[in-house]
This record gives C-alpha cells, sequence and structure tokens, in this order.
C-alpha cells in the first residue's frame, strides 16, 4: 500500500501531538519536519532528528510531499509558505485559526483555483469536531445562531474567579503556572483568538464570508471580583462568549465579549479549560457539543483526523470532498455593535444620595431602557455606593447614550462596567 507523504511545519505543542499520534498510524509517513530554531533539544523517544528542516520552504516545495500540515502558527510566513504549497500541488490540513482568520480568503480562492483541499478542524474548537460536522452532516440545515466558549484560556481565568473569588491578576498568575496561558496572554484574554475562532465558524456556518475587522471584540481583563460577585447573587456566571447570529433582515452579528450567563443555560455549566459550541439551525434545533478545545492530543485528534480523511479521499477521486469548499465570494452583511440589541449588566458607582437611583430610573426611561432589575450593594468608605442595574432588551446605542447621559450627573461618580446578558 502507497504511504500518504506528508510534511509537518511547527513542532510545537500541536507537532509533537501530531507526530506522536502519527506514530501509531501505518499509512502515513513524515518526510520533512520544519522548525525555528534546530538546536532546540527535543524530548521525543527514537526521533530521526534528520528530518528536521529549519527551512520552510523546504517542506513546501518538495515533490514528494502530498500534504503539508502546517502547526507553526502567525500570518507569516505561514501565509507564503502556505500558498507556495498550494501552488505546489499540495493538500493542506492547518491548525492555524489567525492565518485562516485574516487570509483565508485568498487561501481559499487559490485552493479552489488548483483543486486543492484545505482541512482546518482543529483551527475553531481544537479536539471538537465541529467543522466537517457543519460541512457534511449538518448540511441540510440553514444554521441560524452560534454561541460558544471557544477559549479555554479565559474559561479557566473566570472559573477561578467564581470558585476561589480570586482577583483577575491572581487568576491570570495561577493559570499561567499550570501552562493554561501564555507569558503574554494578550491574544486570549483580549479576545482575539476566539475572535479568529468565531470567523472562521460562522463564515462556514452562515455561508458568507464573516470579516474579522468587523467583528466587535472585547476581552475579560475588565472583570472585577464585585462583577463576578454580583452575577452571582444575581443567578448568573461571566464568561466569554463569541456569538453569531443571523438576523430577520439577513443581516449577521457576530461578536465576542463577555456575557452574565443564566446559571440555568448550558454553557454557564462548561468550566475550567473546556470549550462548548451551541448551533441552533433548522431543521436540527439546538446542539451543543462540549470538549478539549486545545492540548496537544486533543488538537492532534482534529488534524490526524483531517489527514486520514484526506488520505482515503485522495484514493478514490482527482477532486476530492467538494463538500469543503469555502464560500468566500458572498460578503456577510456585519452590524455595527452599535446596533445590536442585548439585556444589560450596568455597574455603576454612585453618591450615597436618595436621589441616584432616581436618576438613573430617570436616565434609562428617557433613552427606551426598561429596567428589570436593580439594587444598591452596600455602602463604600467613601460614602459612594455600587447599584447595579440589569436591563431588558435594549439598543447598545441607547445604553451607551444613557451612560453618557449618566456620567453628567453629579450623583454618578462612574460607570464601572457594562456587560451583556445572556438569559
Ligand atoms: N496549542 C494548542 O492547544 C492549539 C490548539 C488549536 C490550535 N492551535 C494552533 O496551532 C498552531 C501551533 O500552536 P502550538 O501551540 O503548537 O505552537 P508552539 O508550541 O509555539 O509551536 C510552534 C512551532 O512552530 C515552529 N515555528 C515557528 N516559526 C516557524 C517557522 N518560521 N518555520 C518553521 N517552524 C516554525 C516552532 O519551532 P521551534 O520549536 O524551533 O521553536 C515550534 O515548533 C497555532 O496556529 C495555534 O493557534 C494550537
Amino acid at each position: 500500500m502507497e504511504k500518504l507523504k506528508v510534511g509537518i511545519i511547527g513542532f510545537g505543542t500541536v507537532g509533537t501531538g501530531v507526530y506522536k499520534v502519527l506514530q501509531t498510524i501505518d499509512n502515513i509517513e513524515i518526510k520533512k519536519i520544519a522548525v525555528k530554531n534546530i538546536n532546540k533539544k527535543r524530548n521525543i523517544e527514537n526521533f530521526d532528528e534528520t528530518i528536521l528542516t529549519n527551512d520552510a520552504f523546504q517542506v513546501v516545495n518538495d515533490p514528494d510531499i502530498d500534504v503539508v500540515i502546517e502547526v507553526a502558527g502567525g500570518v507569516n510566513p505561514a501565509f507564503d509558505l502556505l500558498k507556495t504549497a498550494i501552488n505546489n500541488g499540495k493538500h493542506i490540513v492547518t491548525a492555524n485559526k489567525e492565518l485562516l482568520a485574516k487570509e483565508g480568503s485568498e487561501l481559499f480562492r487559490l485552493a479552489k483555483e488548483k483543486n486543492i483541499i484545505i482541512l482546518y478542524e482543529a483551527a475553531v474548537a481544537g479536539g471538537i469536531p465541529i467543522i466537517m460536522p457543519v460541512k457534511t452532516t449538518l448540511s441540510a440545515n440553514k444554521i441560524t445562531k452560534i454561541a460558544a466558549i471557544l477559549n479555554g484560556t479565559t474559561n479557566y481565568i473566570l472559573t477561578k474567579m467564581h470558585e476561589q473569588n480570586l482577583s483577575y491578576d491572581t487568576a491570570l498568575k495561577q493559570a499561567q503556572e499550570l501552562g493554561y496561558a501564555e507569558t503574554d496572554p494578550t491574544g486570549d484574554v483580549e479576545g482575539y483568538d476566539a475572535s479568529y475562532k468565531i470567523s472562521i465558524l460562522s463564515t462556514i456556518a452562515f455561508n458568507k464570508k464573516v470579516s474579522i475587522d468587523k467583528i466587535y471584540r472585547e476581552g475579560i481583563t475588565n472583570i472585577k471580583p464585585q462583577d463576578i460577585q454580583s452575577a452571582k447573587d444575581l443567578g448568573y456566571r461571566i464568561k466569554l462568549i463569541a456569538m453569531g447570529q443571523v438576523l430577520e433582515d439577513g443581516k449577521i452579528d457576530v461578536r465576542v465579549h463577555p456575557m452574565l450567563v443564566a446559571k440555568k443555560h448550558l454553557l454557564a455549566k462548561v468550566n475550567n479549560a473546556t470549550n462548548s459550541i451551541m448551533l441552533t439551525g433548522y431543521p436540527v434545533g439546538e446542539l451543543v457539543l462540549t470538549g478539549p478545545g486545545a492540548g496537544a492530543e486533543p488538537t492532534a485528534s482534529s488534524v490526524v483526523g483531517d489527514l486520514l480523511i484526506l488520505a482515503s479521499e485522495l484514493k478514490t477521486s482527482p477532486c476530492p470532498l467538494p463538500q469543503t469548499v469555502c464560500n468566500h465570494e458572498e460578503i456577510a452583511d456585519q452590524i455595527e455593535i452599535g446596533d445590536t440589541y442585548n439585556d444589560y449588566y450596568i455597574s455603576i458607582n454612585a453618591s450615597n444620595n436618595p436621589g441616584a437611583i432616581g436618576i438613573i430610573g430617570t436616565i434609562c426611561g428617557k433613552n427606551n431602557i426598561s429596567i428589570s432589575t436593580i439594587m444598591q450593594k452596600g455602602i463604600n468608605p467613601d460614602n459612594t455606593a455600587q447599584i447595579v442595574v440589569i436591563t431588558e432588551k435594549s439598543k447598545e446605542s441607547d445604553v451607551q447614550n444613557a451612560l453618557k447621559e449618566m456620567l453628567k450627573s453629579d450623583s454618578i461618580k462612574n460607570i464601572d462596567n457594562l456587560l451583556r446578558v445572556m438569559n
């Protein structure tokens, strides 16, 4: 039996996981592995170092290689490498969400032109199968809504803030010590990683190109212990939610931000580094997939799964997997955050005087905002009080206008936080 010959670019967490899984599979041969630092010690038993190169172009230009597995990350030089690989007739398996979110249109266009397959199951939710199910078994559906926890680092931090009453900084430090967060955690905690993933997932689910540049993004660095406590008191948990929905007028609303999620909601029960994706579609209804969104082995499960699908398809067809072709031609009409409608949690620092709650109520009313809950949470040593408001469904721009107006009042000292709510 002829073996499928692969070249791997990247030999870090995912690359070594993929290598180890491929040692258990007979019909795949690893021809070359490209790394950045060829002198780095690789702690892998019986590893033949002669297949390593620090020139990744040797992988994409090798005429013997059928499939390139790109698990290096980043846009450059991965973009140039994969374009070269496609031009050289090599199929691609990648876990690189940043590259696909930013340059996917060009890669998929080129791949279509050259009759090349790009598979990327690992790029959205690590070990959770979501891309292939949406493209194949769920293809009878019109998917209208996605709500998901797509970043394990932030979910871990928020879980610890809830369960152990830790501050954001302490929970982050703990996550870094345990290897759940990187030394520079920006990509995770500021929501970039989740926004790359939701742009890829909503593009395939809604069958229109969702642009990463138009996705509203907000991370978790502004979540304070007092928000966590208020969320608990009100029956919620705070989660970083990546969401996408098709509105009645066909416009698309895609965003990433922290939300108060009602305790009874399935996403509120997803803790630590676990990821979860809730899809709503017709005719399937509501579907939830939960599991490990990262890590060497879960991610290798998806990468090697893609590779094995390719291996069997390439034997039977000159243009395999037509259903995996990505539709990037039709551009989604994405709405701005100001035009979205949500329930809101507003945490306000106000003077401890009898008029403050009245002022908040009046300003909300003037801006078309109905309040469903308002509570004062004790008095601070400086004679201010934390007032927490939960609104009914309101337009974001109305809420922003109301907050600006509140800040003009002598009674309102600060808006400590504004978060959206999912019931
Ligand atoms: N980690 C996860 O759980 C996970 C889950 C899903 C998706 N992903 C995605 O998978 C990709 C890899 O992530 P990772 O966590 O495995 O990263 P990583 O541990 O930092 O490993 C990156 C690897 O790429 C190599 N590399 C960097 N620049 C290179 C270049 N110019 N040419 C050749 N090799 C180069 C590095 O070489 P050296 O070893 O010599 O430094 C290293 O082996 C990223 O796109 C990431 O978003 C990761």
